[in-house]
């Protein structure tokens, strides 16, 4: 079993205040991980540090076997993509679909652009008739599947995904959610993916690390979490709090 990131007691310290307290957790290759909790208990920061954008005080970032350090290399920011909650705003408005494809080829120097573009389009179920589009023609799922399309075109093996489809209505949402699990199936990717909703996680998750307040915690497979096997009361008090989830 090989692990895709390892996180080591990592701290991020923003001005005083301590957004992550120590948090540890290993994702394996090819392993859907989620991570749940309040607002506020550090998801986003966890995800942000190990693109290098939040300031990290200590700890360690292995990822495919690479110890990271301050900053992030090219090879980096190819193998490891991120997809953020809101299309709207990762998305330029006033840009074509194809330039929104072609700029993170332009920046990694990629060649094969244009059987990349098809490609990816295809992939997330678009097709060539969006690619000279505006991204403010399109719809919310619209917009989600060109920045999915955008995070695939430079053949990453992690996807990031920061509460990819809370921005879009139920039936949306799962069809997106539907589409990155196949793509994780079909290019064998590692996801580490944070949503508020628990059925989310435990539908697309197979491990998932529960935060509070900057920590972990407790680390659940999913069939626990569905189970109710948990051995925290923060956890009980998510389940509680999370809609269908309630067993009597
Ligand atoms: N750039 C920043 N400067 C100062 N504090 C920050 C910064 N980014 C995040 N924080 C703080 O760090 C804590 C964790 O924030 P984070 O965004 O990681 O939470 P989250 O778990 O993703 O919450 P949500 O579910 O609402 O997205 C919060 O208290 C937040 O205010
Ligand atoms: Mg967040």
């Amino acid at each position: 079993m090989t692990t895709s990131i390892t996180v080591e007691g990592l701290e991020v310290v923003f001005d005083r205040f301590r957004a992550l307290k120590g948090v540890s957790l290993e994702v394996r290759e090819g392993e859907s991980y989620g991570l749940v909790g309040e607002s506020g208990s550090g998801k986003s920061t966890l995800l942000r540090a190990i693109t290098g954008l939040a300031p990290v005080a200590s700890g360690t970032i292995i990822v495919n076997g690479k110890t990271l350090g301050k900053t992030r290399d090219k090879a980096f920011y190819r193998d490891v993509q991120m997809v953020f909650q809101d299309p709207y705003g990762s998305l330029h408005p006033r840009q074509t679909v194809d330039r929104l494809l072609q700029e993170p080829l332009a920046i990694h120097g990629i060649a094969d652009g244009e059987k990349r573009i098809e490609r990816a389009l295809d992939e997330v179920g678009l097709g060539k008739g969006f690619r000279f589009r505006y991204a403010h023609q399109l719809s919310g799922g619209q917009r989600q599947r060109v920045a999915i399309a955008r995070a695939l075109i430079l053949e990453p093996s992690i996807l990031l995904l920061d509460e990819p489809t809370s921005a879009l209505d139920a039936s949306v949402q799962a069809e997106v959610l539907n589409l990155l699990e196949e793509v994780r199936r079909r290019r064998k990717l590692t996801f580490l993916m944070v949503s508020h909703d628990l059925a989310i996680i435990t539908h697309m998750c197979e491990r998932l690390m529960v935060m509070q307040n900057g920590q972990a915690v407790e680390t659940l497979t999913a069939s626990q979490l569905i189970g109710h096997r948990v051995s925290e009361d923060y956890t009980r008090n998510l389940l509680r709090a999370s809609e269908g989830f309630v067993r009597v």
